[in-house]
């Protein structure tokens, strides 16, 4: 019986400390407050706010094991411009946790363990770059991006997202580049950038998009994939397992700078692959060991065409090609004089 009412009161005893304890977003770390400067070391943080970190300089970095930042945990830095919290063990991240920051550009969250990106985290910051690379992002909220008008450029490389979600990137008018490198993507379904469809389009011109899709597993694209879309720029797409490009696929797209799909498994590219497009500057298909060469009307668009490490090539097709493109090979295998 003592003994019971022992090991109550010490569980009592446990709990509270434990819930004291928590109130502490970091017990031990550093910060530094310019690129050189040197860190100064910090103990027993509550938050990431003006009342631990003094000065109202432009530049935060912070060095600290944080598991979790919580709603308000970073906040009221009237400033603050560039922000830096990577490599700090983030698991998750709750809504509101980044408040009335509203100067703040740059966010940087790489070398964490995040999983699931929550809506109510990124919506309505100012910001124009994001940076979450190399975390263990599986889910993204649809709604997660929703609202920021000013994201130029957000970078999801290395995490282990298997899904494209066409929903989204809503109301992010700002937003030309989306770095997606080393996922687990399998498919591009139908009009997966129909959000991003008037942005970056120049008038007169033709700026766009650019999308950085490598080292995915992706083997399928939508025929519709693109559809909406009027500005594409670049679309790297190498190291996945291709084995058909869609006809029409581009169409509605006027110029495109650089399609690439190096490294994919493409036996062969359909006559109207890029039907509708005026003109496509750089085509790579390199590594593609099943191609044997690319239709006349395809090359008529394209202003320089690489290939290189392909064993199936028809070199007379491919030095034919040389009257519409400039035929770039990379080896010697089938020379181009
Ligand atoms: C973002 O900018 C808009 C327009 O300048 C402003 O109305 C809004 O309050 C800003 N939001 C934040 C969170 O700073
Ligand atoms: C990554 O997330 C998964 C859950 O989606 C989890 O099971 C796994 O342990 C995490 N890996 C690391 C290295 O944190
Ligand atoms: C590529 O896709 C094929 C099916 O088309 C599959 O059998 C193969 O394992 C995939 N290869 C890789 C490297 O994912
Ligand atoms: C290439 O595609 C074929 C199906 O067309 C598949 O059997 C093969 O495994 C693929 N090769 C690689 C390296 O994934
Ligand atoms: C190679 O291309 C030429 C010219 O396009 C064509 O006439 C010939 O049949 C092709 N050879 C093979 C083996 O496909």
């Amino acid at each position: 019986m003592v003994q019971q009412r022992f090991f109550f009161l010490f569980l009592i005893y446990v709990s509270y400390s434990c819930s004291a304890n928590s109130d502490y977003l970091f017990s031990i770390g550093w910060y530094k407050t310019s690129r050189k400067s040197h860190k100064v070391p910090i103990t027993h943080i509550k938050d990431i706010g003006p009342e631990y970190f003094p000065g109202d300089g432009t530049y935060l970095k912070i060095g600290a094991k944080i598991p979790v930042l919580k709603e308000l945990a970073v906040h009221d830095f009237e400033k603050l411009l560039n922000l830096n919290i990577r490599s700090c063990g983030i698991l998750d991240i709750h809504p509101g946790a980044f408040q009335f920051l509203p100067k703040l550009l740059k966010l940087n969250l790489n070398e964490n363990d995040i999983q699931h990106i929550r809506k109510g985290v990124f919506n309505n910051l100012n910001i124009t770059f994001l940076t979450l690379n190399k975390n263990n992002i599986s889910i993204i909220d649809s709604d997660a991006f929703d609202d920021m008008p000013l994201l130029k450029k957000v970078k999801l490389s290395t995490n282990r997202i298997s899904v494209w979600d066409p929903k989204w990137f809503k109301n992010t008018p700002s937003l030309a580049k989306i770095w997606m490198k080393r996922n687990s993507l399998e498919t591009l379904p139908a009009k997966a950038f129909v959000n991003l469809k008037e942005n970056n389009l120049v008038e007169g011109g033709n700026a766009g998009v650019s999308l950085y899709f490598k080292k995915n597993k992706i083997q399928k694209i939508d025929p519709q994939t693109f559809s909406d879309l009027k500005a594409l720029r670049h679309i790297f797409l190498e190291h996945n397992n291709l084995t058909v490009l869609p006809k029409n696929l581009f169409e509605g797209i006027e110029n495109i700078q650089i399609v690439s799909v190096t490294k994919n498994n493409l036996s062969y590219i359909d006559e109207d692959l890029f039907t509708g497009v005026k003109r496509v500057k750089n085509f790579y298909l390199l590594s593609n060991h099943k191609i044997q060469c690319v239709p006349d009307v395809v090359a008529k668009v394209v202003e320089n065409i690489f290939f290189g490490n392909m064993g199936k090539l028809n070199c007379t097709c491919v030095r034919k090609l040389s009257e519409y493109t400039n035929v770039i090979s990379l080896d010697t295998l089938c020379p181009v004089n």
